[in-house]
């Protein structure tokens, strides 16, 4: 019984350093998730982005972008899955993701400008290719 408490209290002095300190956020999703939740529909915005005109379209691409960027930030951690975080730790994971990243961020940069050609070129060029690159290496068939 004291020894079930006296870990309780560890466990929960641990949780209060990790708070403190800002350790490493803990992953909620798999990256199974991450793929059907976030990055799924929102490439698929991004993709499907032809002929831009009210205000609102433009807006759509664009927080489909920071949807992108907030799940590279996840992703960075990786997911909860089984084997999930020690995986992202590896440096062609980081390189993947970042690249995924910065895409979005050409993505933001053709969006501030409507320059659908940036856009499309954004999306053809530096958006797809990450996506390749870590399933071929990470995804299991
Ligand atoms: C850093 C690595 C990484 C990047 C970058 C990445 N993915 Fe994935 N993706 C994975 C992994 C790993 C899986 C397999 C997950 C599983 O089956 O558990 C996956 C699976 C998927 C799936 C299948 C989900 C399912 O239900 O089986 C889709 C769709 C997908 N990714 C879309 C994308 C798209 C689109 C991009 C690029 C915009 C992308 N992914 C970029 C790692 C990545």
């Amino acid at each position: 019984m004291f020894y079930k408490k006296f870990a309780l209290m560890v466990a929960t002095a641990l949780t209060l350093v990790a708070g403190v300190s800002g350790a490493q956020l803990e992953p909620q999703l798999t990256v199974k998730e991450i793929m059907n939740a976030i990055i799924t529909p929102t490439t698929g915005t991004i993709w499907g982005a032809y002929q831009l005109q009210t205000e609102a379209e433009w807006q759509e691409v664009e927080n489909a972008a920071l949807s992108v960027i907030a799940a590279a930030n996840l992703l960075s951690a990786g997911g909860a899955g089984e084997g999930e975080v020690a995986v992202a730790e590896e440096a062609d994971w980081q390189s993947y993701n970042q690249q995924m990243l910065d895409a979005a961020r050409q993505v933001l940069v053709a969006v501030a400008a409507k320059d659908e050609e940036a856009l499309f070129n954004a999306g053809n060029d530096a958006l797809y290719p990450p996506c390749e690159s870590c399933h071929q290496q990470y995804q299991q068939q």
